[in-house]
């Protein structure tokens, strides 16, 4: 899973009047995989979209779903997520009572499970599950919303993870989401990340051309 970059464009800066085209289009601009947030208004201040809404954009693409959960608890939704279509179910350690168990459950359904680390939150949250997950995501701003300030200071905990998925020669993804523009889109791959998780920079720049930016996430 991790040799290559791959971008996994956030619908949360499309146009939510229209998902099912924008969707299309990122399937057909060459997104890698299709990062789907999803909020509760209690464990981040700010509430989106529900599987519902997932299960019918799931017919449009056969891109990966990477469905990052923020809200708690996580455990409820697991399933209604799985069944909606989601390929990857990455949740947060502070949004559940037993991160093993969430882990199981997302497993029972054959879905690849990630960890996602706010940027505060320590990696010893997750160290000693690596060995039984697909994806680590890094937050480089406090989830709840799109289009703010990249934080620098989780590049070291970028750093940190892949040294250790190097050392114990793991397959997985490190992930990084928040802030990525064609600068920083660097040192994050420099420092080990492998999928970008990209809205504003995607949906924006260069007046909103899906296929050049996310070529060049790919390519800086
Ligand atoms: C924040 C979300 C991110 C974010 C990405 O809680 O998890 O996916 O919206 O958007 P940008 O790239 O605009 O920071
Ligand atoms: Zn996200």
């Amino acid at each position: 899973m991790s040799n290559s970059i791959k971008i996994s464009p956030s619908i949360l800066s499309a146009d939510f009047s229209k998902l099912g085209e924008e969707i299309i289009n990122l399937d057909k601009a060459g997104a890698d995989y299709i990062h789907v947030d999803v909020m509760d208004g209690h464990f981040v201040p700010n509430i989106t979209i529900g599987p519902e809404v997932i299960k019918k954009l799931r017919p449009l693409t056969k891109k990966t779903f990477d469905v990052h959960l923020m809200i708690s608890p996580v455990n409820n939704y697991i399933e209604q997520f799985a069944l909606a279509g989601a390929d990857i179910i990455t949740f947060h350690p502070e949004a559940t009572e037993d991160t093993n168990e969430t882990i199981k459950l997302i497993k029972n359904h054959k879905k690849k499970v990630g960890i996602s680390l706010k940027p505060k939150s320590s990696i010893d949250l997750i160290t000693k599950h690596l060995e039984n997950i697909d994806l680590v995501l890094i937050m480089s701003v406090e989830p709840g919303f799109g289009g703010q300030k990249f934080m620098p200071e989780v590049i070291e905990k970028v750093k940190e993870i892949k040294k250790i998925v190097s050392e114990k020669k793991l397959n997985i993804d490190i992930e990084i989401d928040g802030g990525i523009n064609f600068e920083n889109c660097k040192v994050v791959k420099n420092a080990g990340a492998n999928v970008l998780v990209s809205g504003s920079t995607i949906f924006k720049e260069n007046s909103g051309n899906i296929k050049k930016n996310i070529s060049l996430l790919r390519s800086n």
